[in-house]
Order: C-alpha cells, then structure tokens, then sequence
C-alpha cells in the first residue's frame, strides 16, 4: 500500500497515467495554481486537468507558465490559462484573477504553491532575505487568498433549483437568500518549523505561519462554504525544493533510508493528497494540515554540525 504511482523527474507531463479517483472527480472545475509551472505545482495542475478540471497556472515568469500550459493542455485536453503574477503584489494578483474570471467565468479551488527557498543559517540570513521566503510564501499566500474571497468565492449567487415549500430539512437557508459562491483553498507548507530544521529559519517561520492562517481562514471562512486547509510535503523527488535543500544525491539518499517509508515521495503522490482535499471526497474537512512526508518529519537528520559550513554572519543586513 506504499508503492509510489510512477513520476518524472523533469517538469514534463506523465508519459501514462492510470485513475486511482474517478476521472470526473473535478469535471468542469477551475483550479487557480500560483507556481504551477513548476515542479510540484506543474504536477497538481495535471493530476486535477486529468481528473476533468481546467487550470490557471501563475508565477512571475509568462514563459515557464506559458510553456508549461501548452504541455498540460496537450497531455490532458482541458484548458490551462498562463498568467504572469508576482504573489507579492497585490494589484498584479488582482489583475490575474480578473483575467481568470474573465476567461473561465469562475474559480472553485485556489492552490498557493509558489515559494522560494534557500539554505542559510539564521546568522547569516540578510534581514532582507528573511522578508522575502516571509513575503512570498506568507504575505502571497494572504494576497492571493483574500483577493480570491473578495473578488469571487464570497459573491452571493442564487440557489438554482430553490424548492417550493423551503424547510431546514430541504436546504440549509431559505431560498431568497443569496448563497456565496464558496471554494477550497490548500496551501502548501512544509514540516521545516515542527522540529526547528537546521538551516531553514526563514522557510519554516513562513510556512507556520500559513499553517496558522489556514486555521483562521477555515475558521472565519466556513461559514461563507469555503474550506481551507495545508498539504505539507516531505522530500519529493524531481523539485527545485530537493535540489536547493538536499544536498548532494548520496547524503539524500542515505537520509531518506532512515525515513519510515525509506524512500523519497514524487509529485504525483503530493498531486493525489492534493487532489482528495479539492475535492468533495475531503467535503467535512476544513483547518487540517495533511502531512505527506512517508513519515519522514519524524526522523530526519536535523544536524546543527551543518552550520559549520556555512558563513556565521551576513555582510548584507
Ligand atoms: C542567503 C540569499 C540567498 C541564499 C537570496 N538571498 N538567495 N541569502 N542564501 N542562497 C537573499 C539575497 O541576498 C537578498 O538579500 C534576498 O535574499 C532577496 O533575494 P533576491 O534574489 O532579490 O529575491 P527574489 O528575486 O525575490 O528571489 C527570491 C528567492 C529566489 C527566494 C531568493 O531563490 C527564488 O525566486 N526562488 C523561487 C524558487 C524556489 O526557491 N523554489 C524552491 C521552493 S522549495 P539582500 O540582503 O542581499 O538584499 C521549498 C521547499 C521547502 O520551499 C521544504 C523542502 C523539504
Ligand atoms: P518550484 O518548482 O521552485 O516551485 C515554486 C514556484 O513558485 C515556481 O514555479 C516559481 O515560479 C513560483 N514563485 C516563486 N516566487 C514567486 C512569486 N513571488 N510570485 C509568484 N510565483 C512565484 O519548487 P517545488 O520544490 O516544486 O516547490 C513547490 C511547493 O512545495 C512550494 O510551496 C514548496 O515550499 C513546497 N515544498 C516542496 C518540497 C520539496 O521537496 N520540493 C517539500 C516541502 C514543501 P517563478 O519563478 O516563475 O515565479
């Protein structure tokens, strides 16, 4: 039951694939991914096309997301809309989202997976360097979350079908009443701040903090039918993520042998976790964080003898 579905290594589409969910597990949804041009983004936005979703996939650079849309539409025949964004800014998130609405009428689930990542220890790290992994990953995740809420998943929509005589039983507000257009939002964290990793300050303030924000939003956000939730990866294979943080091959290999799986995950298998919680299988699950690490958190390495090689304090602060 631990035997990984099959995965490239690159930022390429599955050569085959084979449903494990029904394939219309998100027939004619539109999924709103920042970083989907890349590594575990690029694979969410093709696991939910897969599964009948369309996709918009926003990160700063149109050609990445440009070239990475024309892959996705032509392996799976649903509709991919790059767009260039920067999460930390907020008049070019709305801009985006406006294009989006505007090409696809709607926007039923938002994926924040951009981020940016680096290893340096705390002494060393510029202050300008712990704001940016905070602005982008925390602050990006904020922006793109509350101009989604403002600009669609609260705007009131009519119940289409409202029954005739209106009781609690038939529907859960009377029918005059506007409902919101609701939505799932999955944020995508990490382990890094559960145990303090060595070397990642920045990185795991940042995704606590999203994890934090994903137990407010659910919390003052359900009532408005929206459900939010955190995916945290562990180490997966073929990512930008694994090449900055891993270190050389041999010493990631020899780590993850101590990892209750003893295996590195793959992008399809964060893509499947990803998948359950946008969709209506994941329906009563709302403030959770959904560790996918092979139980990995547990047991790495978390070595303070690695500061060694590295500088101890910044010239830039
Ligand atoms: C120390 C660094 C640094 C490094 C940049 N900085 N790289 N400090 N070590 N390796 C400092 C810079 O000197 C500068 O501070 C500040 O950070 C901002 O740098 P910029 O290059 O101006 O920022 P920007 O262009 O916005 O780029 C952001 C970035 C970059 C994070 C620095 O690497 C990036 O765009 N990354 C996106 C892709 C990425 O990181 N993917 C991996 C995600 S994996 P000063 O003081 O000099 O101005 C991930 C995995 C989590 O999150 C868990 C895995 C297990
Ligand atoms: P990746 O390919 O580098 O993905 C990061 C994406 O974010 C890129 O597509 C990048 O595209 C985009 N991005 C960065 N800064 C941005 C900004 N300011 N505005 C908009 N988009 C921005 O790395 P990955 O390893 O697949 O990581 C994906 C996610 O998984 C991240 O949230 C990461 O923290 C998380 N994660 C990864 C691992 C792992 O093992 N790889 C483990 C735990 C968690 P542009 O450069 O075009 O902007």
């Amino acid at each position: 039951m631990a035997q990984p579905p099959p995965d490239v290594e690159d930022d390429s589409c599955l050569p085959e694939y084979r449903h494990l969910f029904h394939p219309d597990l998100l027939r004619d949804k539109v999924a709103f991914i920042t970083g989907g041009g890349s590594g575990i983004g690029f694979r969410i936005a093709e696991i939910f096309m897969r599964h009948g979703c369309h996709t918009v996939i926003a990160s700063r650079s149109l050609p990445r997301v440009s070239m990475a849309a024309k892959k996705l539409a032509a392996a799976t025949g649903q509709r991919c809309l790059p767009l260039s964004m920067d999460v930390r800014a907020p008049p070019a998130v709305m801009a985006a989202v406006d294009q989006a609405l505007k090409e696809f009428g709607k926007i039923d689930i938002l994926i924040n997976c951009a981020a940016g990542n680096f290893l340096c220890p705390a002494s060393a790290l510029s202050f300008n360097a712990f704001k940016t992994v905070m602005d982008i990953d925390t602050v990006g995740t904020f922006n793109v979350s509350r101009v989604l809420y403002e600009k669609f998943f609260r705007v009131g929509v009519l119940p289409a079908e409202p029954p005739v005589f209106w009781s609690p039983a038939h529907c859960p507000r009377p029918p005059h009443v506007l409902q919101d257009h609701g939505g799932v939002i999955v944020n995508i964290t990490a382990t890094l701040g559960n145990r303090g990793q060595v070397l990642q300050v920045h990185a795991g303030s940042a995704k606590a903090a999203m994890d934090a924000m994903t137990r407010h939003l659910a919390v003052e956000w359900g009532p408005r039918n929206i459900r939010v939730n955190s995916l945290a990866p562990g180490p997966i294979s073929g990512t930008e993520g694994l090449r900055r943080l891993g270190g050389p091959q041999a010493s990631v290999n020899t780590e993850v042998l101590v990892s209750p799986l003893q295996r590195l995950g793959n992008k399809t298998e964060v893509a499947h976790s990803a998948l359950y919680l946008a969709s209506p299988l994941a329906s009563y699950v709302t403030g959770a964080v959904l560790v996918v690490d092979g139980g990995a958190w547990l047991t790495f390495p978390n070595d303070v003898r690695r500061l060694a090689n590295f500088g101890s304090f910044s010239a830039k602060l």
